[in-house]
């Protein structure tokens, strides 16, 4: 931990965003992530640069107050509207997150890359860590999985326009609803599904929370034909050094075959949020938010005192 008096969260735990306090109960929460495009549309890979960008600050239950560009681009091979596109993507998305982008830094490199630097703010004692969950909680997804295979596809030709619409749509999407109700519901603790995966977000959060998680595949959602993608072998590197990590920390039931084991295990791009609730609250969870948002949370599975391995699958 900082020696820093004033610092509440820092890189020492897996939380997902940096938490400083200011004065009293008042506290900075900052956060930045950038990428290498994922989809071919520029405005839709900004957008959810930035939604996805923006999405650690709604995981700690803070409030979005600004943010910053980070921009690489080839200026040299790729036309200047290309960029433009990019920017116009992640300002409309910060604006309807409620913020501006005041500023940022460009450099020229042989790859665009884009994401933002997001500033936020919140109250100590009302931040949700992902440290706190609690045996006997319900564990609960407000997104479907399987972005990171679905992006691998587009690279290779192979995802159906149908499948990059309902993913686009998906990435797009931000978290303040799902980050609104779960402070209004009191949640225990809360991350965001990102790189490491839906295995790999949920392992960090049973070990910060000392417990274990046992979830059923066939509750955990799926955008549709991800499963066809992994059966055509479309699995990002990513996804594959997940399931080789997570896989000493879980248990898989028999009947998990190793496909489910990829898509579980799948690096996620702007994902859902990952939030534990007693039982009661997260049934009135996914109620509510089937009232407010278009994409739908699922109990996925619950909180068990801590076993010998943090995770198991059935
Ligand atoms: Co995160
Ligand atoms: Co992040």
């Amino acid at each position: 931990m900082s020696e820093d008096e004033h610092v509440i969260v820092d890189f020492h735990g897996v939380d997902d965003a940096a938490v400083v306090r200011l004065n009293g109960n008042e506290v900075i929460v900052q956060t930045v992530d950038f990428f290498t495009p994922i989809v071919d549309d520029p405005y839709d890979f900004g957008q959810i640069a930035a939604a996805n960008a923006i999405s650690d600050i709604y995981a700690m239950g803070a409030t979005p107050l600004f943010a910053l560009n980070i921009v690489a681009f080839p200026r040299k091979e790729l036309p200047m509207r290309v960029l433009s596109e990019i920017l116009k993507g992640g300002n409309d998305k910060a604006k309807e997150a409620g913020i501006s982008i005041v500023g940022g830094h460009s450099i020229d490199d042989n790859e665009p890359k884009y994401g933002l630097v997001v500033t936020g703010r919140g109250e100590v004692d009302r931040l949700v860590k992902n440290s706190t969950s609690h045996p006997g909680d319900f564990i609960i997804l407000t997104k479907p999985l399987g972005t990171g295979i679905i992006a691998t596809g587009i690279k290779r030709g192979v995802t159906e326009e149908s499948v990059i619409a309902e993913a686009t749509k998906v990435m797009t999407t931000l978290n303040d609803d799902a980050s609104e109700l779960m402070l209004r519901l009191n949640a225990h603790a809360a991350t965001d599904v990102t790189g490491f995966g839906l295995l790999g977000h949920l392992l960090e959060m049973c070990q910060a929370s000392n417990v274990s998680a046992k979830i059923r595949f066939k509750n955990l959602p799926f955008i549709g034909g991800v499963g066809q993608l992994v059966d055509k072998e479309v699995v990002p590197g990513g996804t594959r050094r997940n399931l080789d990590y997570v896989s000493n920390y879980v248990t898989f039931s028999e009947r998990i075959s190793n496909d489910q084991k990829i898509m579980a295990a799948d690096a996620q791009t702007s994902g859902g949020l990952l939030i534990t609730l007693p039982r009661d609250r997260a049934e009135l969870f996914v109620a509510k938010f089937d009232e407010i948002s278009n994409i739908k949370a699922v109990i996925i599975g619950e909180i068990v005192p801590p076993q010998e391995n943090q995770i198991i699958v059935e």
